[in-house]
């Protein structure tokens, strides 16, 4: 048995995974955000660690013999988060999320001195780790004093499940502070931060032995005595391995409250001015590219909540034969956007608004809108070297056929609809959990899931889809410089 722990921003999942690869159970633990200031996300690490024995005690409930035989765990994470400790092991404040942004003024300062992209391959964005540390130093400098160690969120779990401070690369490459090519810190860049590399956990691979579960907490939890941790992965790349989108040429489009289109890559691609992000892949010598859209399926929640109309109600006028887009465009910019503009100023539009203009229309185009941003996503790939001849598709807003379709078109590639299953991050941290513990191949392991339909662009509005993605795309200059 093996378990995966995905240490998500909303929750904890555990999921439980005999040696077939076969899902158990699964449970959670809730977790919620703090926002104490505009622009703030902090969660207290304690909580993380509750919620951990929340999701444990709820498969313990139910299936105490199959924790017994747990081997293996896996570990998954939100990612960017900086969880700062004193030389005791303390936790100096609560940690600053992925999607805090009051560091975006440091980011942009470390953005522009050149060796933060040459080494790490990727743009210094607003929610990643390095930045948030020089505003500590800046605003808290009591407390940047006393930081002997900076870890990631699912590495303060680590810490706490076996007593070890270690990372992994694909974690460790949205810090701003590695070397991605090399897959090591880079000293530099650290000391740029006025931190060295004993601020840094070690480093493994993501399928590498990365701990060994205390005894004390292993008998509390009714395990045996020699539980391995997987050095694991950032919650994308746990997916992908999931997902099996691990060995270059396959991809996955993410349609959750953001958006991601995620590549796996043989080599270190990296071209941080499409703003696209290359990390580190959770498997050895393996990297990923993956463009970021901030407002997906958050989009269409927006016009829910404007409208007072459910999403699937809002969708439904629509059926399932993709009409050629109206004349309205929508931008999703509704909290700025990472890939491709790195602009974390820039807002939202629809555009193109007439008298005959309804929900329905402004329905369509926003799903044509997030569907044309994961285009622009798909061509920073490109630009990146990437190019892809399918994408499977995932996220809540993968349900929606008419999204689906809309995407496969603008993408102008066939999408594919995963089999029914649980292939997300914490089936893909359950997954290194047994590579680390068996030594089993992770390309053998790692293998995608039967798929179920095929969606293909459609032939018939190609082309008024090709017109109005031109639209699209003229119109962000417009509205940066309004
Ligand atoms: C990736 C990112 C998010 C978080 C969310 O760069 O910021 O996907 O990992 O959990």
């Amino acid at each position: 048995m093996y378990l995966g722990l995905d240490l998500g921003t909303s929750g904890v999942k555990a999921l439980l995974m005999d040696g077939e690869q076969r899902i158990i159970a699964s449970a959670n633990g809730e977790l919620q955000v703090s926002r104490p200031r505009s622009g703030w996300s902090e969660q207290n690490p304690q909580d993380w660690l509750n919620a951990t024995q929340t999701a444990v005690a709820g498969l313990r409930a139910s299936h105490p013999a199959e924790l017994v035989a747990v081997k293996g765990i896996g570990l998954s994470g939100q990612m960017h988060g900086a969880t700062l400790l004193d030389a005791s092991g303390a936790v100096l404040r609560p940690c600053i999320l992925w999607n805090d942004t009051r560091s975006h003024k440091e980011a942009a300062i470390l953005d522009a001195d050149p060796r933060f992209r040459s080494i790490t391959g990727n743009i210094v964005f607003p929610g990643f780790t390095a930045p948030k540390l020089v505003w500590v130093k800046e605003n808290e400098p009591n407390l940047f004093a006393q930081v002997a160690k900076v870890l990631l969120p699912k590495d303060y779990l680590r810490l706490w499940l076996t007593g070890e401070t270690i990372s992994e690369m694909s974690d460790s490459a949205g810090t701003a502070w590695l070397d991605v090519g090399n897959r090591r810190w880079s000293s530099e860049l650290l000391a740029s931060t006025d931190l060295d590399e004993s601020h840094m956990p070690r480093l493994v691979e993501g399928t590498q032995v990365g701990g060994v579960v205390r005894a004390e907490l292993a008998a509390s939890w009714g395990m045996g005595s020699r539980v391995v941790v997987a050095g694991g992965a950032g919650d994308n790349a746990a997916s992908a391995c999931g997902m099996g989108t691990v060995t270059p040429g396959s991809a996955f489009v993410s349609l959750g409250t953001s958006g991601v289109l995620f590549a796996a890559n043989a080599s270190y691609l990296p071209n941080a001015e499409s703003a696209v992000h290359t990390f580190c892949h959770a498997l050895p010598n393996t990297w990923h590219q993956m463009g970021v859209i901030l407002s997906a399926t958050d989009s269409l929640n927006w016009l829910s909540r404007i409208t007072g109309k459910k999403a699937a109600d809002l969708t439904q006028p629509l059926g399932e034969t993709l009409r050629a887009p109206t004349g309205v465009t929508f931008l999703p910019y509704l909290s700025g956007e990472r890939t491709p503009h790195n602009d974390a100023l820039i807002r939202g539009a629809f555009v193109g608004l007439e008298q005959e203009t309804g929900p329905v229309e402004m329905t369509q185009a926003v799903i044509e809108g997030v569907a044309f941003a994961i285009r622009d996503n798909l061509e920073a790939l490109r630009s990146a070297g990437t190019e892809l001849a399918r994408v499977t598709a995932i996220g809540g807003g993968s349900r929606s056929v008419y999204w689906l379709k809309a995407i496969a078109t603008a993408l102008g590639t066939p999408v594919d609809l995963p089999a029914d299953g649980d292939f997300g991050a914490a089936f893909g941290a359950a997954r290194l959990g047994l590579i680390a513990a068996t030594g089993a191949d992770p390309v053998v392991v790692c293998t995608p899931p039967a798929t179920r339909s095929t969606i293909d662009p459609e032939g018939d509005v190609m082309s008024a889809f090709a017109d109005a993605y031109g639209r699209y795309r003229r119109l962000y200059p417009a509205m940066k410089a309004a």
